[in-house]
């Protein structure tokens, strides 16, 4: 016989050090509970507000040892790095998606830093992570577009396309030089950066531009490889994944 089976009804039972008072129906609630539990989606990284979002990366930057850090607060703060999306379709295409995206990349590189023994710093990390993608910020803007949404009845009776004016987000770069480029010639204006950092920051788009030069400095830094990869997991995987949820809402 249990314990469970012994124990009366609307009596406190003793588990461990802990006294449980029970009652009529409490199994069935705790049941219920759980399963509701088991039902609600697991909130994760990709559903902090972008205040929660903004005050990590804050906390993060702050506590990087390094000469002209406090300019880098400022120089986001002043742009639209908080507020800009991280692209115009692809991912996190939102309000506050570019510095989502940011924390998601610095998160997963350095867990990647330590599970492979890359050697990277704490400063590193958060530089390179957080930083990387500072060339998008004062690129997007947002457009008024014709864009096809379903079919409608025209007034012949017909079946036809259903145009509608939408407004969506577009890229004016008024200083291209290049992505990965642009972001390490940005962070260098604000802060000193090793020759590793650079050339994780220039080389974070991966072999796409220059297959070539991608390969020649993941050889001398594997490194470089490590911040593209978390780059495409954050972008591919993590918030594809809250884009999917937001569109099925
Ligand atoms: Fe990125």
């Amino acid at each position: 016989m249990t314990h469970e089976q012994k124990t009366p009804k609307n009596v406190s039972v003793k588990r461990s050090d802990r006294v449980i008072e029970r009652g009529p129906g409490e199994s069935q609630r705790e049941n219920m509970a759980q399963t509701n539990m088991a039902r609600q989606p697991r909130k994760t990284v990709v559903d902090l507000s972008p205040e929660a979002v903004r005050q990590r990366i804050a906390d993060v930057l702050a506590q990087v040892e390094r000469p002209g850090m406090d300019r880098v607060l400022e120089w986001l703060e002043n742009s639209d790095f908080f507020t800009a999306p991280a692209s115009t379709q692809y991912h996190s295409a939102c309000p506050g998606g570019l510095a989502l995206h940011s924390y998601i990349v610095c998160r997963l590189l350095r867990v990647k830093n330590k599970k492979l023994g890359l050697g990277l710093s704490q400063d590193s990390v958060a530089v390179t992570g957080l930083l990387h993608d500072l060339a998008k910020c004062n690129t997007y803007v947002v457009q008024t577009k014709n864009v096809k949404d379903g079919k409608k009845q025209n007034w012949k009776g017909e079946i036809v396309d259903n145009w509608t004016e939408k407004q969506v987000w577009a890229v004016e770069d008024k200083i291209p030089l290049g992505h990965g480029e642009k972001s390490a010639f940005s962070l260098l204006k604000l802060i000193e950066l090793s020759d590793q950092e650079i050339a994780m920051v220039r080389w974070h788009m991966g072999p796409y531009d220059n297959e070539k030069g991608f390969t020649r400095a993941a050889a001398v830094w594997p490194s470089v490889v490590a911040l593209y990869t978390c780059d495409m997991e954050a972008a591919y995987i993590i918030e594809a994944r809250k884009t999917a949820q937001s569109k099925e809402a």
